[in-house]
């Protein structure tokens, strides 16, 4: 990424230089809504993100200049405020300082120009890569990167749920801090084991399409999270011990099913389905099978589609439009309600596919969608 403006920007705003770091979003191959049920997630890190300068003020006071945000770009605030800013965007970086001083990092004011090259609201986790880099700045500038890795991750997870109302797993978080370029990542959530898995998938392409849906993720994400804690509740009482999704059984869910919502019980079994499809991906990909991984892909949209209920007529119209042009592997990608598909194709086939899908695309819903090559890249650093 470029980062000429930036640094102009950041100069002519407080006068002086300072350090550049950098956090990407990321792309999830499969296990969607998995990660806050204790499942697997299969993300890796791409090669846009978002990147910050920041200096030490020495007062009290953090200054923020955000280049993409036309209506208010600039924010003040105190790290002895109390309330969060008024500023959506800025909450994210308030979440992260004061979830740093919890973690014992004795935070000074900074100053700080960030920008991106993610798309925003487009499920690949922008919120996570902004998160990600100031955690990993403050914790590079003011604790001597005294704060681990897989706490760094924390650290955006949590200002999601207490500044930000979303009560996301860990999934993105951890993928913008872990990422390792050509390589995706195998996560257990529930003991946040992993394993680095080279993934370069000869004769394919990876590619996003964005439906230019805006996502947001909020109540309806938390409602989702909800049910399959009901769910686990219900379950719970008869078989002690259980915590999350990931301990249950389909025969164990079928004997509950009298007691929840028909809404909870097809939530419940779609996690279940998609900790099976996590599991059969795996092998799949282990042995270059590529056509198994991508209907798994398809059978996880049709699941989040209908049973899990987070798509929208946009993605399912470009998943069903990969489906008829014989696309190895398609589905929404991400928390859902909008943003992007991704899709495995073969390279005979991706010129054909594109142009058919941006075509009808158009025709359909006034709007071209947007066209992303997945390059996967590193996790957050320092630039310099
Ligand atoms: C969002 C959340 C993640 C994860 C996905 C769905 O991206 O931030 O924690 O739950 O949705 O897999």
């Amino acid at each position: 990424m470029d980062t000429t403006q930036l640094r102009n920007r950041f100069r002519d705003r407080f006068g002086s230089q300072g350090q550049l770091y950098w956090s990407p979003g990321r792309i999830n191959i499969i296990g969607e809504h998995t990660d806050y049920n204790g499942g697997f997630v299969f993300p890796g890190a791409v090669d846009k993100g978002i990147a910050a300068e920041i200096s030490a003020n020495g007062s009290r006071q953090v200054r923020l200049l955000a280049l993409d945000q036309a209506e208010c770009p600039f924010v003040e605030f105190s790290l002895d405020d109390k309330e969060k800013p008024q500023q959506h965007w800025a909450c994210y970086i308030f979440g992260v300082c004061m979830e740093m001083m919890k973690r014992g990092v004795s935070i000074g004011g900074f100053n700080a120009a960030f920008t991106g090259d993610v798309p925003l609201g487009a499920g690949m986790s922008s919120s996570a890569a902004l998160e990600s880099v100031f955690a990993f700045a403050i914790n590079d500038m003011f604790a001597s990167g005294g704060i681990d890795k897989f706490e760094l991750a924390k650290v955006g997870q949590a200002t999601e749920h207490n500044y930000c109302g979303v009560k996301c797993g860990i999934m993105d978080q951890f993928a913008s801090v872990f990422g390792k370029k050509g390589n995706l990542i195998r996560l257990d959530c529930r003991s946040l084991e992993y394993e680095y898995f080279p993934f370069d998938p000869k004769g394919y392409r990876l590619v996003l399409l964005n439906s230019c849906v805006k996502h947001s993720l909020g109540n309806e994400y938390n409602e989702r999270r909800e049910s399959c804690e009901r769910a686990v509740e219900r379950m719970a009482q008869r078989w002690p011990g259980i915590e999350t999704l990931r301990d249950c059984t389909y025969p164990m869910l079928e004997a509950v099913r009298p007691e929840l919502s028909d809404t909870d019980y097809r939530r419940a079994k779609y996690v279940l389905d998609e900790k099976e499809r996590v599991l059969a991906v795996c092998g799949a990909l282990e042995k270059g099978d590529y056509e198994t991984v991508g209907k798994k892909m398809y059978e996880t949209h049709w699941g989040l589609s209908r049973d899990y209920t987070v798509s929208c007529d946009e993605l399912d119209f470009l998943v069903s439009i990969a489906q008829e042009c014989g696309v190895t592997g398609s589905r929404v990608m991400g928390g859902g309600f909008g943003g992007c598909t991704i899709n495995l194709v073969r390279e005979t086939l991706y010129d054909r596919f594109i142009s058919k899908a941006t075509r009808d695309f158009a025709r359909k819903f006034g709007i071209e969608p947007k066209v992303y090559q997945v390059v996967i890249g590193d996790g957050s650093s320092k630039l310099q």
